[in-house]
């Protein structure tokens, strides 16, 4: 097994990295429609014919749970194993069970398609799924990590590369968070309840949904960040030193930031204060791992004028320190009680999510999927710079819609009369909203336009060509 034909060299396994790769972009494309549809329906709502399985209610976890856990989740799959064995110099441990988390994954994903818009839901929010798919979750979940930690074992590195420490923390914390949240009384096949009462509940609920944000949608990208720039400004990291501070102070610090999505409720007063102090201090950490990867092109910021790749990363990380400092604002009480609500935490939200996590994600496949074909370079570098430029457009279009929305709902809700009562009625605010969300769909529909060209990009790139088994260095190298 994982042998070259005729020889005794030892192959990678990057039959599961194809895999995943591959159905990241599908994923990609289907989870953004979603949100294309959604972002419709808030400027035209009977544009679904007021079918009950396409209702906005049904849909929004849909998208949620396709961008971030089929989207997400594929490519981080694809590039964790893809980086673990090349920093570890060793094909993945058992290939049988690296199989069973591709199709494990797939099932949770298409369990989760039929079930969502027929409104099986928990109902918290990136946990909607019901029971039966939890434990499907939490097998696939163990065998990632056997298969991931399997590996770590059988290295021929001395070293651990960081990149295998920040996907380590996050396949352990995604464990413990995803088992946490969702204990859970079954009361039929496909309804449950939950094993937490009011406070406590929305208590464990935030301290699971910030941490699904804080290491499925940051930590876990951070590793393909750590590698993957690295590689294509063929330069190393910046200060190998602060990555490891990085990982410490992030890890530590995300796990009590998780009250500052309850500010005002009636969660204790100090639990928010909490919650806001430690959001705070996340941000050292966080922007000194920005400073750390953009200054990794030291020596080369030349090569952002010809190379879109390198571009899609740079700006990822760009979105990275913004929305991160954009969300420790909002976690100050007095910010909060304006942004809470409003269109501004959705912008929040699309910074990370489109500006950071699909722009990573994104350049790095570009770099790995010709790779994966025994290919250097992709089809078209053109394409992957009208792809850049089409994305970027979008993204801003998108928040800084959201963010002027946003600040004028606040602004609206709270604006009073000096006899007490409101200058503005709710409706009168989601009326003045209408010309943001137009413009937001227009957003939306440059990033989904781009990605529709990536898939064209990639299949002209793999067309005709075999997925192959590179064989792994004999000798030990810088990988
Ligand atoms: C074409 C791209 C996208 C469009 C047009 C889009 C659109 C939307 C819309 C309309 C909503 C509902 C907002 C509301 O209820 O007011 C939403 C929510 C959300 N989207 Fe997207 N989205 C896109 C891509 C993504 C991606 C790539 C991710 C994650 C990686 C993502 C993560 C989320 C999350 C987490 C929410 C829930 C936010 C919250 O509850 O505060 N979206 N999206
Ligand atoms: C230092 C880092 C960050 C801090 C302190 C932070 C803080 C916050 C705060 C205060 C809110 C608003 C809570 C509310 O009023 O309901 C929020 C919402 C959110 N943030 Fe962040 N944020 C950070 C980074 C990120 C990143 C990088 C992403 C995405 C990749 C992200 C995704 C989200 C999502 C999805 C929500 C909406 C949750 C919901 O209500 O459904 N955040 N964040």
């Amino acid at each position: 097994m994982g042998l070259t034909v005729g020889s005794n060299q030892e192959n990678f396994n990057y039959k599961v990295v194809s895999q995943f790769a591959i159905v990241t972009i599908l994923w990609g494309i289907v989870g953004m429609l979603v949100g294309v549809i959604l972002a419709a329906q808030l400027i035209w709502p009977e544009i679904t014919f007021n079918i009950p399985w396409l209702s906005y209610g049904r849909l929004r976890p849909l998208h949620t749970n396709a961008v971030i856990f089929a989207f997400g989740g594929s490519a981080l799959f694809a590039t964790s194993y893809y980086i673990v064995q090349r920093t570890c110099q060793a094909r993945l441990f058992c290939d049988k069970l690296a199989a069973f988390t591709f199709w494990g994954w797939q099932a949770v994903i298409v369990l989760a398609v039929l079930t969502l818009p027929l409104g099986i839901s928990t109902s918290k929010e990136y946990a909607e799924l019901e029971w039966p798919i939890d434990i499907l979750i939490t097998v696939v979940w163990v065998a990632y990590a056997v298969v991931f930690f399997g590996t770590i074992m059988k290295r021929k590195t001395k070293h651990i590369y960081v990149s295998n420490w920040f996907f380590g923390a996050y396949i352990l914390t995604i464990a413990i968070l995803h088992i946490f949240n969702n204990l859970e009384m079954p009361a039929s096949i496909w309804k449950s309840y939950s094993a937490y009462a009011g406070v406590q509940d929305a208590m464990v609920q935030w301290w699971y949904g910030h941490n699904a944000v804080g290491f499925f949608l940051t930590t876990s990208f951070l590793g393909m960040m750590y590698y993957f720039i690295p590689k294509q400004a063929e330069r190393p990291i910046y200060s190998y030193r602060l990555s490891i501070v990085h990982f410490w102070a992030l890890n530590f610090t995300y796990m009590w930031a998780g009250p500052h999505h309850l500010q005002h409720t009636s969660l204790p007063d100090w639990t928010q204060s909490l919650g806001m102090v430690f959001s705070l201090i996340l941000l050292a950490p966080s922007w000194g791992g920005m400073i750390n990867g953009i200054m990794t092109l030291s020596g080369a910021w030349h090569k952002l004028r010809s190379d879109p790749i390198l571009k899609f990363l740079v700006v990822a990380l760009s979105f990275y320190g913004m929305s991160t400092f954009e969300g420790s604002m909002m976690s100050i009480k007095t910010v909060n009680s304006l942004s809470h609500y409003t269109d501004w935490t959705i912008g929040h939200v699309h910074s990370g999510a489109l500006g950071w996590v699909a722009m990573i994600t994104i350049g790095s496949l570009y770099y790995l999927i010709p790779r994966l074909v025994g290919q250097k370079d992709m089809y078209s570098t053109r394409l992957i710079e009208i792809h850049f430029w089409i994305a970027t457009i979008g993204v801003v279009i998108y928040i800084a819609a959201m963010w002027i929305a946003g600040v004028m709902q606040g602004l609206m809700w709270r604006a009073f009369e000096s006899d007490g009562t409101l200058t503005y009625s709710f409706v009168e605010s989601v009326k003045a909203t209408y010309p943001f969300y137009v413009i937001r769909l227009i957003g939306g529909l440059c990033y989904l336009g781009g990605m529709l060209l990536m898939a064209y990009n990639v299949f002209k790139t793999v067309q005709g060509k075999a997925f192959i088994d590179a064989p792994i260095p004999l000798a030990i190298t810088n990988h």
